[in-house]
């Protein structure tokens, strides 16, 4: 094993922090707040009159609520090229709100106006055929619940930990219900000519972003998508239309989709033959490595979530995903992957969708921890250490990171993201 930059050995990591003062923020001072506004007094808010319907047409959340989704200013060459984070250590439950959605543009986001959105499908095809937004809305409508992740998640942390928090580990992942009208709808109405095995997809945008997608999978689950969590898919995630391909990396749900060609082979884009492809350690790259594999996270507690002043009682809680289909299983350990024990899943657990995880751990002041999530998928498929996985790829590669995550809980509770070998 090759010794890497932020790959410590557990002893090495406890003995780095084996000096660090017990400092411990008063918690329960910020949340101390105006007694007058507490039992057993009647709070302010309840003794006037609010706004009502009239005044807000289109909701807003609370002004006190303040996650937001942030970029890493050095990722991306500029804001028009660029990717947001998902704030993964606020969310509840598995869906992601459409507001704090991940975002990754490759030519900034196009303001379509739904009346010219047109969707050609054509190439290998009996009848080449249009369709305006009202069209695929006219046709029999699915809604289902699905993970998107970029095959880039995690991409940073190949050769060592470097990111501070779960936002940055782990955001560009985000779990919505998608409506629309299932791909192989339009197929059958377009009808394929004999041969046809592959399409492409391509956005609209200025970027033209275009991947082949093998026929076998538009036949099975795509969608495409004109709803998202209940209205409007957002511009920022395609609007009007976007391709939706449950458990595939994100890339390839083409946003602000123009136009599918079919085709007897894939068309080897630039995407394809340039980006989003894994350099391996002799050279060679894996090509169109499509499927987002087994892999999960601890959101509660993690670095922007630490357990400073609150010793005792902490329910351990995370996200586990596989585009491969259902989570099946999920252990946690807090001593590096010595002990482990099941988590409780939380239903729903549906395929190829964020599953939710958790388990009660008693944390004792002062008491240090490498806390751990492993997930397991109904194909059998299990999440690998990154000692594992760095064997089989390498670290040239900056796509498909799915290794076994690993939160330090230092001995006054804040939690630092480490690699450790295991
Ligand atoms: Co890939």
């Amino acid at each position: 094993m090759r010794s890497e930059r932020g790959l410590a050995s557990r002893r090495g990591v406890i003995g780095a922090v084996a000096g660090a003062a017990a400092a411990l923020p008063a918690g329960i001072a910020r949340a101390a707040g105006n007694p007058q506004n507490q039992p057993p007094h009647l709070p302010e808010w309840g003794r006037s009159l609010g706004p009502g319907v009239i005044e807000e047409t289109y909701g807003t959340r609370s002004r006190h609520e303040t996650a937001v989704r942030r970029y890493v200013p050095w990722l991306t060459p500029d804001r028009v090229s660029s990717v947001s984070f998902t704030p993964l250590a606020e969310m509840h439950g598995i869906i992601t709100p459409s507001g704090l959605h991940f975002e990754r543009h490759h030519g900034g986001v196009p303001d379509i106006d739904p009346a010219d959105y047109r969707l050609m499908i054509h190439g290998m095809v009996e009848r080449p055929l249009i369709f305006t937004l009202e069209d695929l809305k006219r046709m029999p409508q699915v809604s289902r619940i699905h993970f998107i992740e970029c095959p880039a998640n995690g991409g940073m942390e190949w050769r060592g930990a470097q990111m501070s928090g779960v936002q940055f580990t782990h955001g560009m992942l985000s779990c919505s219900e998608w409506t629309g009208v299932p791909l192989k709808l339009l197929l059958a109405q377009a009808g394929l000519r004999p041969g046809a095995s592959w399409l492409l997809a391509e956005g609209g945008d200025a970027s033209h972003m275009t991947r082949s997608v093998p026929l076998a999978k538009a036949l099975d689950d795509a969608i495409i998508a004109y709803g998202q969590n209940g209205e409007a898919v957002r511009p920022q995630q395609g609007y009007p239309v976007r391709l939706v391909l449950p458990g595939y990396e994100g890339n390839m749900w083409v946003k602000w989709l123009r136009r599918i060609e079919l085709g007897d082979r894939p068309w080897f884009s630039r995407w394809e033959t340039r980006t989003y492809t894994d350099l391996m350690p002799d050279g060679l790259s894996r090509q169109f490595t499509f499927v987002n594999e087994v892999n999960s996270v601890i959101t509660y507690p993690c670095p922007e979530k630490p357990l400073q002043g609150r010793p005792g009682f902490v329910e351990i809680s995370g996200l586990a995903w596989s585009g491969a289909g259902r989570i099946t299983r999920v252990d946690v350990s807090v001593d590096g992957g010595d002990n482990w024990r099941t988590a409780e899943l939380q239903d729903p657990v549906l395929p190829k969708a964020l599953t939710r995880f958790r388990i009660p751990w008693e944390w004792r002041e002062g008491q240090s921890a490498f806390l751990q999530s492993r997930a397991m998928d109904e194909t059998g498929r299990v999440q690998p250490s990154i000692t594992a996985l760095r064997a089989a790829r390498g670290t040239e590669s900056i796509y498909h990171k799915n290794s076994i995550h690993t939160w330090l809980v230092e001995r006054d509770g804040t939690v630092v993201n480490v690699q450790i070998d295991a």
